[in-house]
């Protein structure tokens, strides 16, 4: 079975504790929060106040992908709310290295996530602090965007990596993740499937169970 990370960015903003409370109730394996700082993307989401407080009403994994640019300025605060795994993009530091030290030395998971158009190889000098490898699988910024063909070849090759080199990080995908997409993905190595609108549309039980067992 994949593990599914419901994305909140999907989620009623002025109701988050009621759909956190219902995706805990429809089986989520972790929560996926997206913050997002109108830099490093357009859009604008929440900041690690609000992590902190999710923090408080559940106890399950929070996978929490941060989009900021220059996230070593901020990363001590997220650092704080212990969320369980923080995942930053190459793309938005100089300081890759030592963001992700930072983070594992505070004993939590590491992530890094690559926006669709960055090469894999972009993880290459950080393989042993990295515990997850983020695929944004559609244009950055948004829920609700087409899955990128593209993506299925970095999986693939993501994965022969893995295998090749006898590493254990885990793989993520995120962004236009259903059913069809969400299988092929899983064929090709995904370890983690993020979804947002196609769980928040639906049943969201029956939406999870189906993404769990593609
Ligand atoms: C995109 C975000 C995703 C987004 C996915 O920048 O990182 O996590 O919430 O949403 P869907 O599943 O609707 O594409
Ligand atoms: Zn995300």
């Amino acid at each position: 079975m994949v593990i599914v990370s419901p994305s909140i960015l999907s989620a009623d903003f002025l109701n988050l504790e009621r759909d956190i409370k219902r995706l805990e109730s429809a089986d989520a394996n972790f929560i996926h929060i997206d913050i997002m700082d109108g830099v490093f993307v357009d859009n604008i989401t929440w900041g690690p106040s609000t992590v902190s407080e999710i923090r408080k009403i559940t106890s399950l994994t929070l996978d929490v992908h941060l989009m900021v640019n220059k996230p070593e300025r901020i990363i001590d605060e997220y650092i704080k709310t212990k969320a369980n795994i923080i995942t930053i993009h190459p793309e938005s530091t100089i300081f890759l290295r030592k963001t992700l030290l930072q983070i594992k030395n505070s004993g939590l998971k590491a992530g890094l996530a690559l926006k669709l158009e960055t090469p894999i190889n972009a993880i290459e000098n950080c393989l042993d602090l990295i515990d997850v490898v983020l695929l944004l699988t559609c244009d950055e910024g948004f829920g609700g965007m087409d899955f990128h063909p593209l993506s299925l070849e970095k999986i693939s090759l993501l994965s022969k990596w893995r295998r090749d080199q006898g590493l254990d990080f885990k793989i993520e995908v995120d962004g236009g993740v259903n059913l069809e997409t969400g299988k092929l993905c899983k064929e090709a190595g995904a370890d983690i499937l993020v979804s947002g609108s196609y769980i928040f549309k639906r049943d969201m039980k029956k939406a999870i169970n189906l993404l769990k067992n593609v």
